[in-house]
């Protein structure tokens, strides 16, 4: 970081070379350093968010929020389709028409992630995938004791 840096973009759980998930404490001090530095924390849940880490967005087991996130993948289950969210003044700093892209927000693909969205409510996603996390982990460890494990969440082992 220095006087030129205006964001940090970072995932919570690296999804690249290998998955792991960030110690609490660096993340929470990027987000007070962000904080400190007037910087916007951008966090990258194409990989780790929609579920798979056991919470709908992986931040959320940090207790920290993103100004930004990204999404996709999961977010289209198969559809090409990816997002950002924004709050704050991260939000008001865009405005409709900003963002124009040929095939952004078309109506196909947007039925698409609202559909994946429904599903995720409907058939309760995020605890299923707790279910089988743990199932998982456990069998994981069983077969491969001297596995390096990070577990991406609370209970998982
Ligand atoms: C963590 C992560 N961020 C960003 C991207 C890029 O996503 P997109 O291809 O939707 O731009 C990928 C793609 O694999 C990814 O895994």
């Amino acid at each position: 970081m220095n006087h030129k840096t205006c964001a940090v973009i970072m995932e919570t759980i690296q999804g690249e070379g290998g998955i792991y998930p960030a110690d609490p404490g660096f993340i929470k001090g990027v987000r007070q350093l962000c904080d400190a530095n007037d910087m916007l924390l951008i966090l990258d849940e194409i990989q780790c968010g929609l579920g798979r880490s056991g919470k709908m967005f992986a931040w959320q087991h940090y207790g920290v929020k993103p100004d930004v996130m990204t999404v996709a993948k999961a977010l289209g289950n198969g559809l090409p389709v990816g997002a950002f969210l924004a709050r704050g003044k991260a939000a008001t700093a865009m405005t409709p028409g900003d963002h124009g892209t040929t095939y952004g927000g078309n109506p196909l693909v947007t039925a698409g992630a609202k559909a994946v969205l429904d599903i995720f409510e409907k058939r309760r996603i995020t605890e299923h995938v707790n279910q089988v996390g743990i199932i998982s982990a456990r069998s994981l460890r069983s077969w491969l004791p001297d596995l390096t494990w990070s577990a991406p969440a609370a209970g998982w082992g």
